[in-house]
């Protein structure tokens, strides 16, 4: 049977792109389920979406913001009645297990419902004048057309993270889903239609960075961009962005660190372990890359680790009794066996897997082993580098300060959590750790939408998402004063003295 055929939606059209070239979209755990034919779309497509996106926006910005809530509210509402077949799809595109797809769902329709609330709120400040009989306000007003670029780890709450709020702030979107996972991205916009949103408010553009991502990035009618995805296309779109001299948000890479310390309850932090470094196969930007465990605890520690982690289920993530799904691709796959070969070569040790995994239905799919590498030291490329697979380093710590430093001597700032009883020591933690998110007891994913999503250093440039750090983003600030007083009033000079 054919592959079902997916087109651009441009000005509230399904097109088909100029280039007439498409790519398939294929299911992670089984590589003979093709999921559907997507459009590898060129800079003729973009430039269309982008001009049809300026065009809705003439009239989006008008609409009152508790209206264009209203058709967020309703996307909350029909994508909870469709959140299993969603989900299902989701998993079929992405590999994660349907529980995790469906909390990406969940994730979608929880953003939906936080920007409704916004329409309504939106707040800007008022202030009073220097001068007599005038009044000053600040007021929050719409960007114009944003360009977004989605990753395919959540390929439905990231695109909800990007477009709801740039939405209920009245903005107008050009949307360019991650090649992997497009299926989601195509899911989230149809039921935005469904709920009655205006032909060219959102537009989607499918294809490949080069060809696609970056002549978005570079129209000139786009005013903001926003990119979820890896530093190394991270620093090219934020280079591009600013040449142009557009607004640009950049959620990158990550390494996150847990600190176990030595009177952490040892089985929480465990399950902890386990779910933060091989939920969604170690592929979120927050997943547990490296675990710090205090010298006295650090053997029982890794050698019930190492046994957990051989006996979690690996499969098909439909499969109910699956617990950790593939990886999204086979350059991926590499990637986790390149990093296991140095850090043996650095001297590290594969504690457990560190293999693909091809035995029976396995061999359809891009599956690895859950990896723990233990011996890591700091300064060694496995505790440095971004793996985003199922492969977790262990690293010795011998004192609560030294856990820090070595949580800190990274280029990255995503998320860290700190397993301890210690009351002193876990608001240490919240106020030393160099990251945009602290868990206290809690793995370092699980981040909820109305807190401020990203990071520091080179984790991001500075914006967050989620949150009111989106509206900041999707806005621009106008400051209004109106003078009242029938005369010349000048500010500065005119001080009454
Ligand atoms: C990501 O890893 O790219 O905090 C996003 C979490 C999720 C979002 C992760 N809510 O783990």
């Amino acid at each position: 049977m054919a592959a079902k055929a997916y087109q651009n939606f441009i000005g509230g059209k399904w097109v088909p792109s100029r280039t007439g070239k498409t790519f398939l979209n294929i299911n992670p755990a089984r590589h003979d389920d093709v999921i559907g034919e997507f459009q590898a779309s060129g800079a003729a497509d973009v430039d269309a979406a982008v001009k049809a996106a300026a065009e809705a926006w003439k009239s989006w910005r008008l609409v009152p913001a508790p209206k264009r809530a209203e058709i967020l509210y309703r996307t909350g509402e029909l994508l909870l009645e469709r959140k299993e077949q969603y989900a299902r799809e989701m998993t079929r595109e992405m590999g994660k297990v349907l529980a995790e797809t469906r909390g990406d769902v969940q994730e979608a329709i929880d953003t939906a419902f936080y920007m409704a609330g916004e329409g309504r709120r939106l707040f800007g400040q008022t202030t009073p004048s220097e001068l007599q009989n005038k009044f000053a306000m600040s007021v929050r007003m719409p960007v114009g057309v944003c360009a977004m670029i989605a990753p395919w780890n959540f390929p439905m709450a990231i695109p909800s993270w990007k477009l709801f709020p740039a939405l209920v702030c009245g903005d107008t979107c050009v949307i360019k889903p991650a090649e992997d996972t497009p299926l989601s991205t195509f899911n989230l916009v149809q039921t935005l239609i469904d709920a009655g949103l205006p032909p060219g408010v959102v537009n989607i553009v499918t294809g490949f960075g080069p060809d696609a991502g970056a002549p978005l990035v570079e129209h000139p009618l786009v005013r903001a961009v926003s990119f979820t995805g890896s530093s190394e296309v991270g620093r090219i779109v934020g280079q591009t962005a600013a040449a142009h001299f557009k607004s640009c948000s950049l959620e990158m890479g990550g390494k996150n660190a847990m600190i176990v310390l030595e009177d952490a309850n040892l089985d929480l932090a465990l399950d902890g372990a386990l779910w933060g470094a091989f939920g969604t196969t170690g592929q979120r930007c927050t997943a547990t890359s490296r675990i710090i465990v205090h010298k006295d605890v650090l053997r029982d520690f890794t050698e019930e680790l190492v046994d957990r982690a051989e006996e979690l289920i690996v499969g098909d993530g439909l499969d109910q009794a699956v617990q950790m799904g593939p990886q999204i691709n086979r350059p991926q796959i590499e990637t986790s066996i390149r990093y296991c070969e140095i850090a043996k070569k650095e001297g590290a040790k594969v504690l457990t897997g560190g293999k693909p995994l091809t035995k029976g239905a396995l061999a359809k799919g891009h599956f690895f082993a859950p990896t723990v590498i233990g011996k890591v030291k700091p300064g060694m490329r496995i505790a440095q580098e971004e793996v985003f697979g199922p492969v977790v380093s262990i690293l010795e710590c011998a004192s609560f300060d030294d856990a820090i430093a070595i949580a800190n001597n990274i280029q990255y700032g995503l998320s860290t959590a700190i397993y301890t009883r210690d009351v002193n020591r876990a608001f240490r933690a919240m106020r030393d750790l160099e990251a945009g998110i602290t868990y206290v007891n809690a793995p370092t994913i699980g981040a909820e939408v109305h807190l401020p999503f990203g990071g520091v250093k080179q984790t991001g440039n500075g914006h967050r998402e989620g949150g009111t750090g989106a509206l900041d983003f999707y806005t621009t600030w106008k400051s209004v004063y109106v003078d009242y007083s029938d005369k010349l009033q000048r500010a500065q000079i005119d001080t009454g003295e």
